[in-house]
């Protein structure tokens, strides 16, 4: 249930988008057109619910969200897991720069994940003083605020915080899909993977409660949503702070009940922390997708240890045939890291020898990236880039041969598709999505959104299909 002080601070900061709308608008009056919004989201789904509840505020508050950069409010929600994600928004914000410049009066703020880095905030400050408003990943909420601190003081609002066991709830949100959704179960990580920065930028794990989750689900529900996605770092440990404990088993066995709803996903799944009792909830509930995310960053026990995180090769290899054995039709899914400081030759053929025996329908296949603060990051024998884009190569072949072989096992059947965009190449096909996350086009209207029918699968195309709407 919520409590009193989460209730009071939901209540103030209505209190504050109230305030954001009387200036928005005035300042939409004396201009003779509506005020654009604009946010654009980098890294994981964690990040697009975020950006959704970010939507919802200045939807509130009175702007028309857009996708283009050149609009009165401009937001980055950042994500910092790899380098590169942090090199785009330095040279996305340069690029902003030159749009200020002929509108005085646009606000910019940046959010997630890389505003949680010390660096990274004290580099924008110096370099980066078009920028109006930072925070971090704690603190979403508070958007209206801020923005109501920047117009108050006109000078760089930066509010960052190093934890919180705070979980604000009801606030407004803004789906970007008006029939799947993403529902936070938990935030943070404990496990402290040695490459990973997640855990010192989302700080410690707190999950919600389940009246909480199972509320704002049915509210989804009523609104048209058919399809859920629950989202926490480690789902697999959901529910072990809460005053009353409650696995995620346990959960999903509640969120089953729903009715109304149609298809439930979650990701992210630590191999460590899947339980028999959720596999059994899996091979016989209804509602949950046939699709499974299991990250198995490496093949080599020896990796896997330095990694830190808490399985071997031969427990992997356990754990993946017990899934497949209690769900035949499920796809597996995972990430690999490749060139993890001191991975051998051996090591990476281990990894290769992994993604054969177990038969991924995809991974995703990251080149090892150095996060300072990380352990790893100042481990002896960081792996020279050659070798790295070597395997980095030899890897990618490996799982899209495996793929692709799976992938055509499908071929004939005729499996349920939630229908979810008209293709943006051919106007009349529609494009959706099996329970098993993949991907099918067939001939239909945009009438078919947010359906689900029955689609003949008639031709693998490689990482998805083409077929045919069948009457059920
Ligand atoms: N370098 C490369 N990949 C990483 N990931 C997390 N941290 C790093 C890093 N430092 C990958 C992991 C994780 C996925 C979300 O990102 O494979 O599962
Ligand atoms: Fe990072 Fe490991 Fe936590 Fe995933 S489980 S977010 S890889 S520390």
């Amino acid at each position: 249930m919520i409590n009193q002080n989460e209730f009071e601070e939901t209540t103030r900061q209505y209190g504050f988008i109230s305030k954001c709308r009387w200036y928005i608008k005035k300042k939409s009056k004396e201009i003779g057109r509506p005020l654009y919004a604009c946010i654009v989201t980098f890294g994981c789904q964690m990040n697009a619910r975020d950006s959704e509840k970010l939507a919802g505020i200045l939807k509130k508050m009175g702007y028309v969200i857009t996708d283009t950069e050149d609009a009165d409010f401009v937001i980055y929600n950042t994500c910092t897991v790899r380098e590169n994600a942090n090199l785009r928004v330095y040279g996305r914000l340069g690029h902003l720069k030159s749009i200020k410049k002929k509108r005085p009066d646009m606000m910019i703020a940046l959010c997630g994940c890389m505003m949680q880095e010390e660096a990274v905030v004290e580099k924008i400050k110096q370099s980066y003083k078009h920028v109006d408003i930072i925070f971090g990943t704690h603190n979403i909420y508070k958007l209206a605020e801020l923005i109501q601190a920047h117009l108050d003081s006109d000078s760089m609002i930066i509010d960052i915080w190093k934890d919180t066991d705070r979980i604000v709830e009801d606030l407004p949100v803004e789906r970007k899909y008006t029939f799947k959704t993403g529902i936070n179960i938990m935030f943070g990580c404990n496990n402290f993977c040695s490459y990973c920065i997640v855990p010192y930028v989302r700080g410690r794990e707190r999950s919600r409660n389940p009246e909480d989750i199972i509320k704002e689900i049915k509210t989804a529900v009523s609104e048209g949503v058919v399809e859920v996605m629950l989202l926490g770092q480690n789902v697999n440990s959901y529910g072990k702070n809460l005053t009353n404990p409650m696995s995620f088993a346990k959960l999903l066995a509640e969120i089953e009940k729903i009715e109304g709803l149609e298809r439930i996903r979650f990701m992210t799944s630590h191999p460590k922390d899947l339980s028999d009792d959720l596999i059994e909830v899996m091979s016989h509930g209804e509602k949950i997708c046939r699709h499974l995310h299991l990250p198995l960053q490496s093949g080599s026990s020896r990796v896997l240890k330095a990694m830190n995180r808490h399985y071997t090769k031969e427990d992997f290899l356990i754990l993946a045939d017990k899934i497949k054995t209690a769900c035949p039709d499920i796809s597996l899914t995972t990430d690999i890291i490749v060139g993890f400081p001191g991975e051998t030759e051996e090591d990476f053929l281990e990894t290769l020898e992994v993604v054969r025996k177990v038969g991924f329908d995809s991974a995703y296949t990251f080149i090892y990236s150095k996060r300072s603060g990380t352990p790893a990051s100042v481990m002896e024998e960081q792996i020279p880039k050659d070798i790295i884009k070597n395997r980095f190569d030899r890897l990618l072949k490996e799982v899209q041969r495996e793929a692709v072989k799976l992938m055509r096992r499908h071929t004939g059947n005729i499996q349920e598709v939630l229908v979810e965009e008209v293709n943006t190449q051919e106007r009349q096909l529609v494009t959706g999505r099996l329970s098993n996350n993949l991907i099918v086009h067939f001939p239909g209207s945009k009438d078919l959104i947010g359906q689900i029918i029955q689609v003949k699968l008639k031709e693998c195309k490689g990482f998805y299909y083409f077929g045919e709407q069948v009457q059920a």
